[in-house]
């Protein structure tokens, strides 16, 4: 097993990290124990919780329905309910058993319940174990407008089990791994060097991209929690990539984006943006941008959906005093923070991205 240890927030990587999740919860002795899931984790992954660890008395299950459309404030006042009507109180403990938007909003309601209960987050998707489970961000969306309400507390502790990807379907797989790439441009080019072979058929080599991915994420997030200046590198493609994701999510003739994939199209423009506001080299942008395209795949955006997409930028959490700002890259691993970009380059990377 690896581990990072700190309280809270520690993190648990490897299938016997179960063991260390049953000393936890027999630790904590909670008063009663509820399990988040959705309708996919209710299925696929409560069966292998439930082989593992052995609770002193039955856990409440509370299931919402699956995906990101089911991240709002009325699946939270469903969840709230059924802890109160079930006499959850201020001791009792919330296991939060799936992908990021499980994580994020079982984080959300054990912060506000009771103005804070104990959380353990088991994260089952690529995404939420690289990513959304780990550095204490929860909240929910408001409308089409994706995490406007949250707040950053880590849970108690993370446990990791790869066994989960087994069983999961490539494109999450994917939209996962384009966050391990996001890891690599923001932070290491020998580590994005290395991801270009990251193949999840082989299990041990891909553990450990894996792991590095979640150390990188921890040494941002543990510098810089409240997101004041490090942190916000881990945004880069998020800003173009969270209004395209909305837009493709809100608009009935766009297919909704899967989160990875969205945010690969957002980092394919922020590297275009880069190249011309930044001086990133051309030819790595090139060779990035192909890499990052077999992630998100293409997507046909007119000039209508981009003149509605660069509309939604003003929405974006990272904007201050109504101005849009972005993460951009002078090379890989040397990102820049609080960007302001013109108009005509936010299209002409749009341009440049048709023509891949
Ligand atoms: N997902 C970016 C962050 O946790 O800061």
């Amino acid at each position: 097993m690896k581990k990072i240890d700190k309280i809270p927030g520690a993190v648990y990587f490897g299938n016997d990290s179960w063991k260390q999740l049953q000393q936890i919860i027999d630790k904590q002795d909670a008063s009663s124990v509820a399990i988040l899931v959705d309708t996919n984790t209710k299925n696929h992954c409560l069966p292998v919780f439930n082989e593992h660890i052995k609770l002193a008395k039955p856990a409440f299950i509370i299931e919402i329905s699956a995906g990101e459309e089911h991240k709002n404030i009325a699946s939270c006042l469903e969840v709230w309910g059924e802890l109160s009507q079930n006499g959850f109180d201020r001791a009792s403990l919330i296991i939060n058993l799936g992908g990021g938007v499980v994580t994020d909003l079982g984080g959300f309601i054990a912060c506000t319940y009771m103005r804070g209960i104990t959380s353990i987050n088991i994260p089952t998707s690529l995404l939420a174990m690289v990513d959304a489970a780990v550095g204490g961000k929860n909240g929910v969306d408001l409308g089409a407008l994706k995490n406007q309400i949250g707040i950053i507390k880590d849970p108690l502790a993370v446990i990791i089990a790869p066994e989960f990807l087994k069983t999961m379907p490539q494109n999450q797989l994917t939209s996962g791994f384009a966050e391990m790439l996001k890891h690599g441009l923001i932070y290491s080019n020998d580590y994005w060097q290395r991801l270009q072979s990251f193949n999840t058929t082989n299990i041990s080599e891909a553990e450990n991209l894996i792991w590095e991915s979640i150390e990188i994420k921890n040494e941002i997030v543990t510098e810089d929690q409240q997101e004041t200046g490090r942190r916000k590198t881990l945004n880069f493609g998020h800003t173009l990539g969270h209004a395209i994701e909305s837009y493709c999510l809100e608009t009935n003739h766009m297919h909704s984006l899967l989160h990875g994939e969205a945010i690969a199209i957002g980092m394919i423009l922020a590297l275009h943006i880069s190249v011309n506001q930044e001086g990133f080299p051309e030819d790595t942008y090139n060779s990035a941008s192909k890499r990052l395209l077999k992630v998100c795949g293409k997507v046909q955006f007119s000039s209508d959906d981009i003149t509605e997409i660069i509309k939604l930028l003003k929405h974006d959490k990272k904007n201050i005093s109504g101005k849009v700002l972005f993460v951009l890259l002078k090379d890989i691993a040397q990102p820049l923070i609080n960007k302001r970009v013109e108009d005509h380059l936010i299209l002409k990377s749009f341009d440049a991205y048709k023509k891949l």
